[in-house]
């Protein structure tokens, strides 16, 4: 069902190999070096003009056209802090490292692309961006203060999705992706004997008290229908079996969609921490840090993204994703500029090949690669299509 065009047909082999090469060799955010290098050799070599250090370890190719819109297609190169747990012969060479959410698919995939669209004679520009420090490191916001975003009209992007079966593309209008706020707190009490409480203030029994009533905040005063989310994921405190500590330290993750109801959870969360600490003697310090804002994707631009994946996969196979509470740095660029973030099915259950992203078994189906590389080279040639239209 699949379309593919002769030119990625031809790179395919390589590409699969590239992918495989990128996931024995995986690297932190602003570390991808390597990756880096890499990319521009293989642009520079495909006669692309490569501008490299962008935002840290980030690569631009230029595909210029004589006018007409620009287009900007990006990848992520950055992996995780995960020891890989696979029997692949592509897995992982670095203890602790692992691309575990799919970014060396997508570095394969605009390589790939970028390389076949300098033969398309293209009515624009399109510049396909390799970023760094997706994972929460402020990539984005990198390549932006970089000049990396600079005259770009249209912004698209991929990521494979092990929530959608491979062969798939889900292009979705508006909300797609949740704001991503990080939460921080200190619950101070004061430290003792284990075995004589009544004269300490124990901040562990505050601390699991505070755990459990943040959860009342989405339970109890956000509307049913409005979806947030609140995890703590680490709780910090005490070294001894028998001694009452003086501080435990918890971090969290705070998502959500409507910007009113983003605003006003640092207010709900800091008044259950601190009243619930007070009332058990400790103090609560509370912090709360803006991360990426929710990824919408433009009514327009999604309308393109939808005919180039129809063009791929065809009509019966474009689907409409549900949104997640997942966050991505795409977002930050949609803040500037139009764009859709668009989703290309890589799951494989027969194959063994659904684990979630961010797992230690992640792996996805490389017969995505060559669908995503496609959409990518179709989502570019409908939008200059589109917007050199529109401009007249
Ligand atoms: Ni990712």
């Amino acid at each position: 069902m699949t379309r593919l065009s002769d030119d990625v047909r031809a790179l395919q082999a390589e590409m699969i190999a590239l992918r495989r090469e990128l996931h024995q060799h995986p690297e932190l955010a602003y570390a991808e070096t390597r990756t880096a290098a890499r990319v521009a050799a293989l642009l520079e070599a495909a006669g692309l003009e490569v501008r490299a250090g962008v935002g840290g370890t980030g690569v631009i190719a230029s595909i210029r056209g004589r006018r007409g819109p620009a287009v900007l297609l990006r990848a992520d190169m950055d992996a995780l802090p995960i020891q890989e747990d696979s029997e692949a012969s592509y897995a992982s060479l670095v203890p602790g490292r692992m691309h575990a959410c799919g970014h060396d698919g997508h570095v394969a995939m605009a390589v790939t692309a970028a390389r076949a669209l300098v033969g398309r004679g293209l009515a624009g520009s399109v510049r396909v961006l390799f970023q760094p420090a997706e994972e929460g490191e402020g990539g984005a916001q990198a390549v932006i203060r970089d000049g990396g975003l600079e005259g770009v009209d249209v912004v698209m992007g991929v990521h494979l999705w092990n929530e959608l079966p491979v062969g798939t593309i889900g292009v979705k209008e508006g909300p797609l992706m949740a704001a991503v706020d990080r939460l921080r707190i200190v619950i101070h009490g004061r430290g003792g004997h284990g075995g004589k409480p009544h004269r300490a203030a124990d901040p562990i029994v505050a601390a699991a008290q505070v755990v459990v009533a943040l959860q009342t905040v989405v339970a109890r005063e956000v509307s049913p229908i409005e979806p947030a989310v609140v995890t703590i994921g680490s709780v910090h405190g005490g070294q001894a079996f028998n001694v009452i500590p003086d501080d435990v330290v918890l971090t969290g993750t705070i998502r959500t969609f409507d910007p009113a109801l983003r605003r006003s959870m640092p207010e709900r969360l800091t008044r259950v921490a601190r009243g619930v600490a007070e009332a058990l003697r400790c103090r609560a310090e509370v912090e709360v840090k803006a991360g990426n804002p929710p990824v919408i994707n433009h009514p327009d631009i999604a309308e393109i993204a939808r005919r180039a994946a129809v063009r791929v996969v065809g009509e019966e196979k474009v689907v409409r994703p549900e949104p997640t509470m997942g966050g991505e740095d795409m977002a930050v660029y949609f803040e500037q500029v139009p764009g859709c973030f668009v989703f290309v099915g890589s799951s494989n259950a027969a194959r063994g090949l659904d684990q979630p992203h961010h797992s230690p078994r992640f792996d996805f189906d490389e017969d995505a690669l060559p669908i995503g590389c496609e959409f990518l080279i179709a989502a570019a040639e409908e939008a200059i299509r589109a917007r050199g239209d529109a401009k007249g």
